[in-house]
């Protein structure tokens, strides 16, 4: 990751490496979300994305909480593919089975839920993200899905 201190680039890691060796989290290699991209890949790209948004913003958000729900935003762990693998709308529900699992596996914070809750906003209207961490993770998700799913062709 270019220009990052030393101490961004430590809090990076120190948040992220207890969640990613877990293995509900490298499940999350198993599935495809775009293109080419395996959900873990996803997962990881929308950290660091919002991160440098975080940066870029200055906005002075709870760090911790932003990469641990940037990073868990999509641990709904099936093929969503698969027709068979859920019952609903993917689009609309995902984020639900994510909420689901996390708490799980790591515990949620409110405000981390909360980031989950709302990052499909605005496909799940009702949804809008309310806190400054949602808001920053909805748009990165957003930016780095398009990204994923331009690199396929
Ligand atoms: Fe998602
Ligand atoms: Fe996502």
């Amino acid at each position: 990751m270019r220009n990052y201190s030393r101490e961004e680039l430590k809090q990076f890691n120190d948040c992220i490496k207890g969640l990613r060796s877990h293995n509900a989290a490298q499940e999350m290699k198993n599935y495809i979300q775009h293109g080419k991209t395996n959900t873990y890949d996803h997962c990881m790209s929308v950290a660091k994305a919002s991160m440098r948004l975080d940066k870029f913003l200055n906005s002075k958000s709870d760090k911790e909480s932003l990469l641990k729900g940037a990073f868990l935003h999509d641990l709904y762990l099936y093929d969503w593919h698969d027709k068979n693998s859920h019952k609903k709308l993917h689009g609309y529900h995902h984020a639900d089975s994510a909420i689901r699992n996390a708490k799980k596996h790591f515990g949620l914070s409110e405000k981390e839920e909360d980031i989950i809750f709302s990052h499909m906003w605005p496909l799940n209207l009702p949804r809008i993200p309310k806190r400054r961490e949602a808001w920053i993770v909805c748009m990165a998700d957003k930016y780095v899905s398009i990204k994923e799913t331009l690199n396929r062709r």
